[in-house]
């Protein structure tokens, strides 16, 4: 059956104090909404449609940077979960199969827990994803009778027996879509709050003789963020939550506080992550392999046996084939860097392509860019690169080849060849004494002034 996510993702966040809509906010290197879609994966919608508000270019151009169907609706105006939810029926205008309705601001609903609510719609028409509050404080309360699911109930209406109910809504809601859109479309908002409340659709099908039931998950998967101190706590989830996977799946972790990841990093078993390391986005990471102590790696990719640091930065492109070394203090950057290469000391390897076996000394720069576009270097197979080499690019070095230490390398080389681009040392005997004794000289007489 096809589905539909309706990504709820209007509200203000007042309490972030941000120019940024809140959903746009990250963990672990993603949006908060893309975390939302993500989740929203497992059910492979077919529509995926994002309520927006305040920032809605904002919000649907990262909505569109994760999956490029997604569709907006706009909210102008916040009058509720229910009123929100009615701005996405025109775009599902004669779209039959269920929608799935998720928060944007609530990123940890994991995929299995929508799996379960898909299995429970087989039996009943509206699914309401709830869970067992430890503090139920001011969430809606449902009420059940046995299986069924009779109504929710919001704090401000509820009555003293109703806030004793510890069994919550999380927000997250199942429907057909004909019947979600038709019960959506009776809501009023004569309420405390005057607005339209998403969860009367359960009173709403009750009465039409519908069913409703609740699935239960865990509370930690419906942790909403809506202030700084939330999003940093639930970083914090996320963090530990991905260090745990981590381990199980066999990746050493010395002090596994001190390591962060994105939200799609990937790594292999019996690779050992050393304290202090940090992985951006898009990451991957094989087996056997080594990020030694405070390392900083993005959009890279690391091959089996390969060691990396410590204090080693990958950035975007960074290609490594099997068993490289990349040592303290190098940055590479849109580089292929083939088998066996090293590149172990002080080193900026940018937009270039490095053979099997090369050696890259200290303190070499690929000279890439000259303050308007960017160059490529290539460095063949099994080179050798001398200390503090400058390679201005667009240059290429031949398989076998050598540059002499402290070269400025502005032309190819060709396979074989050793290039040495320096002046020729001149040595003068007793001249440094000389130049001490009158340096010393100048000085004193300047003391005497
Ligand atoms: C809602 C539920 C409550 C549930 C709680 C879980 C309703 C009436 N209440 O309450 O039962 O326990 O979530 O966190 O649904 N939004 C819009 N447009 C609007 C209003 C809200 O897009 O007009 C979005 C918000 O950005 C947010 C989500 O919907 O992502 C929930 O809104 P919020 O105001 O936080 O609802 P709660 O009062 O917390
Ligand atoms: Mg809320």
């Amino acid at each position: 059956m096809d589905t539909a996510l309706v990504i709820l993702a209007a509200g203000m966040g007042t309490r972030m104090n941000s120019e940024l809509p809140k959903v746009l906010h990250q963990i672990a290197g993603a949006p908060m909404l893309v975390h939302a879609m993500k989740s929203g994966t497992a059910l492979d919608p077919s529509r995926i449609v994002v309520v927006a508000g305040h920032g809605a270019d904002q919000v649907i151009a990262a909505a569109r940077d994760w999956d490029d169907r997604a569709e907006i609706a706009v909210q102008d105006e916040q009058l509720g979960t229910g009123h929100a939810v009615a701005q996405a029926a025109p775009l599902l205008e004669g779209f039959s199969g269920d929608v799935f309705v998720l928060y944007g601001d609530t990123p940890f609903i994991q995929p299995e827990t929508l799996e379960r609510m898909q299995e429970a719609r087989a039996r009943h028409d509206v699914v309401i994803l709830g869970f067992e509050a430890a503090d139920p404080k001011r969430y809606g309360r449902l009420v059940m009778q046995g299986e069924v699911l009779e109504k929710i109930i919001e704090y401000p209406e509820a009555t003293e027996a109703e806030r004793a109910i510890t069994f919550c809504n999380s927000g997250v809601v199942c429907a057909d879509a004909a019947t979600l859109f038709d019960l959506v479309a009776a809501i009023r908002n004569d309420n405390v709050k005057g607005e339209y409340y998403l969860t009367d659709i359960v009173a709403l099908a009750r009465a039409r003789g519908l069913s409703a039931t609740a699935v239960a998950c865990d509370e930690a998967e419906t942790m909403g963020v809506d202030s700084r101190a939330g999003l940093a706590t639930a970083e914090a989830a996320f963090q530990a939550r991905a260090r745990a996977t981590a381990m199980e799946d066999g990746v050493t972790l010395i002090a596994p506080e001190t390591v962060f990841f994105a939200h799609d990093t990937v790594i292999g078993r019996d690779t050992v992550i050393e304290p202090n390391v940090v992985f951006g986005p898009e990451v991957t990471i094989e087996s056997d392999a080594q990020i030694r102590a405070f390392s900083h790696l993005e959009g890279a990719h690391v091959s089996r046996g390969g060691v990396i640091g410590p204090y080693a930065r990958l950035r975007p492109g960074a290609e490594l084939a099997e068993d490289v070394k990349i040592g303290n203090f190098v940055e590479v950057k849109a580089a292929q860097i083939d088998r066996g290469a090293k590149v172990n000391h002080l080193t900026y390897i940018g937009d270039a392509v490095i053979g099997e076996d090369t050696n890259i000394g200290a303190g070499t720069i690929t000279c890439n860019y000259d303050g308007v576009m960017k160059h490529q270097t290539r460095i063949g197979a099994r080179a050798f690169i001398g200390s503090d080499t400058m390679l201005v690019a667009p240059v290429s070095i031949g398989d076998d080849a050598m540059t002499a230490s402290g070269s400025v390398i502005t032309e190819d080389v060709e396979p074989g060849a050793l290039a040495i681009g320096r002046t020729r040392q001149v040595t003068k005997p007793g001249m440094a004494r000389k130049l001490k004794e009158l340096l010393r000289a100048k000085k004193a007489k300047q003391q005497a002034k």
